[in-house]
């Protein structure tokens, strides 16, 4: 095993902006996430609906994780949008419906970690969500079996050329079958605001289930 270190990234950067008390957290996480998404939005951040999501596949328990973009939050949860039938992620919540999402703002040196129960959103939600995308987004969605092998960029092209003429007449673009939205219904959410000397604030928000209440803990960093 060749022991060479390539990159050794020094422990310099303190975080200093903010701070988080108990007594300024609101009582439903939700809310809570709801204010601190604004401020990131807010405070310039780029791509403050950015998560990353992570899936694990049973039995195997082999954990996976991706970049995907937050769409909507309701009162249920936290709603992304993929493709459900072809992809990696896809495969992962059949075999395991839990998941995680985690949010990094550097900006504000904030980061949310959500993790719960996945449920589909009903097609009438997707299709009011794909209906805001651009046309050539919506080609791509079908065009695409997201995270099957393709032997070349041309395969994939023509792909997407063979999905244009296929509705080169069709004014509204249908909702491809196994795309859409996915909600994460939370159990579990942390707010971490990091603080100078890595003495960082974290607040951990759980319930049992729907129909109980919120319970709010402190954690140590
Ligand atoms: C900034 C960014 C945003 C992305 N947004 C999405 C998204 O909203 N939905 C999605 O399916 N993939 C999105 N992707 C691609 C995923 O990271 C990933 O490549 C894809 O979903 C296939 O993942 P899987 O094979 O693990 O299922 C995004 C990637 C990046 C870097």
């Amino acid at each position: 095993m060749n022991k060479e270190r390539f990159i050794f990234a020094p422990v310099t950067k303190q975080y200093t902006k903010y701070t988080l008390s108990r007594s300024s957290l609101q009582p439903n996480p939700l809310t809570q996430f709801n204010t601190w998404y604004s401020e990131a939005v807010k405070s310039g951040e780029p791509l403050a609906e950015s998560c990353t999501l992570a899936t694990a596949s049973l039995p195997s328990g082999r954990v996976s994780a991706r970049v995907v973009l937050f769409k909507e939050l309701d009162n249920r949860g936290f709603i992304v949008y993929s493709n459900w039938q072809t992809s990696k992620k896809a495969m992962d919540v059949k075999s395991n419906p839990r998941a995680a999402i985690t949010f990094f703002w550097k900006t504000l040196e904030r980061q949310v970690r959500v993790e719960g129960l996945t449920e589909f959103v009903t097609p009438e939600e997707s299709l009011a969500y794909f209906r805001t995308r651009p046309r050539e987004s919506q080609i791509g969605a079908h065009a695409s079996p997201q995270s099957q092998v393709v032997d070349s960029r041309e395969e994939l092209d023509q792909y997407v050329q063979d999905t244009r003429e296929k509705f080169k007449d069709v004014e509204e673009i249908p909702l491809p079958e196994g795309w859409g939205g996915m909600r994460i219904v939370p159990d579990e959410i942390e707010f971490w605001q990091g603080r100078d000397n890595r003495v960082h604030d974290r607040f951990s928000y759980t319930r049992e289930n729907e129909a109980t209440e919120w319970k709010i803990v402190r954690l140590a960093p």
